[in-house]
């Protein structure tokens, strides 16, 4: 029966994951993420802007704003949060990245399934 439930997702080693580094995970063809180590440990948010729904990046790993501090839309510019996801300028302020549930165990970073969701398939 559990043998149907989908198992965690590995991403990458969490050492792989550096402060200022943001990196890009495409997990199926409808699922695109984005992972950061910040001031307050590991996250990782679908890469989907809640504006109109374009991914954040044009390039591979490229989610930070000039100033290096914020994830970036470069699609009409809004700003988020690292910590929290929260839009702090731009088409989208109040709103905010998609968190998804991960987990952090032996030095790795995996993606949970997400009870009752069709996260992933
Ligand atoms: S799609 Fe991101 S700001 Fe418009």
């Amino acid at each position: 029966m559990d043998s149907e439930a989908p198992a965690a997702v590995f991403l990458c080693r969490t050492e792989d994951l550096q402060p200022g580094h943001p990196r890009g995970f495409r997990v199926a063809s409808d699922l695109s993420l984005v992972a950061l180590r910040t001031a307050a440990g590991i996250r990782l948010y679908r890469n989907r802007c809640p504006h109109a729904g374009f991914e954040l990046n044009w390039l591979p790993d490229r989610f930070l704003d000039h100033s290096g501090r914020y994830l970036h839309c470069q699609v009409h510019g809004a700003l988020f949060a690292p910590e929290s996801g929260r839009c702090l300028a731009g088409p989208c302020a109040g709103k905010g990245l998609e968190p998804v549930p991960h987990q952090e165990r032996d030095g790795g970073l995996y993606l949970l399934p997400e009870p009752g969701a069709a996260l992933l398939h």
